[in-house]
């Protein structure tokens, strides 16, 4: 088990894109399969930003607390910020708007 976790953890470092998102552990415990922009999300932005989004690791934003528009997300995702890498190489439009779409719904209801 410690293993298997391990595996995880590293799959995860390495921004393997559909590596482990998609568990069968993971939809037992939601309930549902995760979305897209869910599994990219934990692929590719947990690393700083955590499952939740609030994080904070490296200067990270809390994304739970974010008021960035939809628009401004895409924008800020593509080109990156500071520390934040930009994506616009790595992940398509769609892939993109997937991941954002993702992150509005990690924000806690105001
Ligand atoms: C290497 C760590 C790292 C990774 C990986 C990362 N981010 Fe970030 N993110 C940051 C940092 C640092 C900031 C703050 C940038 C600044 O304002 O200087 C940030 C800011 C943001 C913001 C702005 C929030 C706000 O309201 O200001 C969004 C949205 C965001 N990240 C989304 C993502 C998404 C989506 C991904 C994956 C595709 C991702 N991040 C991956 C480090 C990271």
């Amino acid at each position: 088990m410690a293993m298997m976790r391990s595996v995880l953890i590293l799959a995860v470092a390495f921004g393997m894109v559909l590596a482990c998102g998609d568990s069968p552990v993971e939809v037992a415990a939601q309930g549902r399969a995760p979305s897209e922009g869910q599994i990219l999300f934990n692929t590719q932005c947990a690393l700083c930003h955590g499952r939740k989004g609030d994080l904070g690791l490296n200067g990270a934003k809390d994304l739970t607390l974010s008021i960035m528009k939809r628009e401004e997300m895409i924008a800020l995702v593509n080109n990156g910020k500071g520390a934040m890498m930009g994506y616009k190489t790595m992940l398509s439009k769609k892939e993109i708007e997937a991941v954002v779409d993702h992150v509005i719904t990690l924000r806690k209801p105001a």
